[in-house]
């Protein structure tokens, strides 16, 4: 054999083509059979537009839906739990049992479509009960709680689902505390929350790696490139250190099991120290993610200025503001196409954990699509979803190991900042911000356009569409 690697050509015959959603956003039925309020929907309440009590109505359409993703020809559906379907208070001491049927009938009926089903166990929804009870995950007792709702989920649904995702963005849980029902909470119970957060994760990995030694178990990490905008080595540094800081350190404490020391240096800078106990070092170094989910939907630019607080990172870093480059394509949200910037981050990740298997768990482009008799024409989606798919199969030809792609978001669903108005789907929802649409299904060209990259194995991505800058 060569000592030369043998690198692939195009994507693996059993490339897992897939598509994610998250239940607040997607399954409505707010208080259907005994689920609780998670801080999502309790933050829902207070706004305008972030309405979850029916969103895309997953909850009522799951044999409709799991017929549209048979026909787009997926092989994976990444999609979440609620915790408050499961235990409404976070904590109870039984489980519902009709949340978990409902999670039964979903998964079964991907098994039964030929459909891997990706499970996040913690997507943006943390049970309010559970804030109320002990202030959440600024208190250890949540680590006890996350693991407990862990190991439930792995007993029951561990003969079905080998892959498995432990908390979406953990990082924007940690730079927004409000996320998480913290809103008010102190910079060091800031830091105890994320610390409490990782170390929960640890644990539920070991669990699951006991239970289930051929599972794939990661954090879903929310990894926005960094770019600078000078060549200096002042701003090349800053934006190295806002990915680390934002991006890498959920990365680094998963797959190496320690707690990296430009965190160190940011905990020494802020003046906060960590509870923890002597026990917590050998379970971060049990339970290491043997896998990552990549959310990557954009690069940003960053540069210096002085007492400006970027958006989304305050408390971070507050001599940044990001810059958009007039030059590549943005959408009305300031996220560009900008898919080079994909394979690069991609090389990245290979770069610091060679051979670890990786899966994009979310990518998409957000727009205001409208419906034109039964058809979208989602264009600019075609764009984005072509161009990415062209780089990311320049990364498997680096040798970067993919295992699979699955764009934000299957169906129109709500955004976390923008109600139904900002739309990722392949699918289209007929809902709105009023929470007034049918909930009717209807593929967008985009749909058509997957349906093919899927089939052909992307042999219909030939060219990029819009000139890299
Ligand atoms: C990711 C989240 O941050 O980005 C998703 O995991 C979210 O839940 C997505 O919907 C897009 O962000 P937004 O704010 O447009 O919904």
């Amino acid at each position: 054999m060569s000592i030369v690697p043998t690198l692939p050509d195009n994507f693996p015959s059993d490339f897992l083509w897939g598509a994610s959603t998250s239940a607040f956003q997607s399954e409505g039925a707010l208080d259907v059979r005994g689920k609780g309020r998670s801080v999502a929907d309790i933050r829902s309440a207070d706004s305008p537009f972030m309405d979850t009590r029916i969103t895309s109505d997953a909850y009522h359409h799951v044999e409709d839906d799991v017929a549209l993703m048979k026909e787009l020809g997926l092989r994976t559906y990444r999609f979440s739990i609620a915790w408050t379907r499961i235990f409404p208070n976070g904590n109870d001491e039984q489980p519902n049992q009709d949340g978990l049927a409902f999670y039964h009938r979903l998964i079964d009926a991907l098994v039964t479509a030929d459909i891997t089903p990706v499970v996040t166990i913690f997507h943006f929804d943390y049970p309010q009960a559970l804030v109320d009870q002990y202030g959440g995950w600024a208190n250890r007792q949540s680590v006890r709680d996350y693991v407990r709702y862990a190991k439930l989920l792995f007993t029951e649904f561990g003969k079905q689902v080998h892959h498995w995702l432990t908390i979406n963005e953990h990082s924007l849980l940690a730079n927004v505390p409000a996320m998480n029902g913290l809103k008010d909470a102190t910079a060091t119970q800031r830091e105890q929350a994320n610390y409490n957060m990782f170390l929960a994760q640890a644990l539920a990995i070991a669990a699951c790696r006991e239970m289930d030694a051929d599972a794939l178990i990661g954090p879903a990490v929310s990894y926005m490139t960094n770019l600078p905008y000078d060549h200096t080595s002042t701003d090349v540094l800053l934006s190295k250190q806002l990915e680390d800081d934002v991006a890498f350190i959920t990365m680094d404490v998963a797959v190496r099991g320690e707690l990296p020391t430009y965190y160190a240096r940011r905990l020494a800078r802020d003046g906060i120290e960590l509870a923890t106990e002597p026990e917590d070092a050998v379970a971060f170094k049990n339970g290491r993610a043997n896998f990552l989910g990549l959310n990557w939907y954009a690069t940003s630019i960053f540069r210096r200025a002085a007492g400006k607080d970027p958006r989304m990172l305050k408390g971070v870093m507050s001599n940044v503001e990001r810059w958009d480059d007039p030059r590549v394509p943005q959408s009305r949200w300031h996220f560009n196409c900008d898919a080079v910037g994909l394979r690069y981050a991609l090389q990245r990740v290979h770069d610091r954990y060679p051979h670890l298997p990786l899966m994009i768990t979310e990518c998409g482009w957000a727009d205001e699509d409208v419906l034109d008799g039964e058809r979208v024409h989602d264009e600019r989606r075609v764009t984005y979803l072509n161009d990415h798919i062209f780089q990311l199969r320049e990364a498997v030809r680096d040798g970067v190991n993919i295992i699979g792609f699955c764009p934000w978001s299957f169906i129109d669903l709500l955004s976390v900042g923008d109600g139904m108005t900002k739309r990722y789907g392949l699918v289209y929802v007929d809902q709105d911000n009023d929470a007034k649409g049918s909930c009717r299904r209807i593929p967008k060209d985009s749909y058509r356009f997957y349906q093919q990259v899927i089939a052909t194995n992307s042999r219909n991505v030939t060219a990029m569409r819009v000139t890299p800058v």
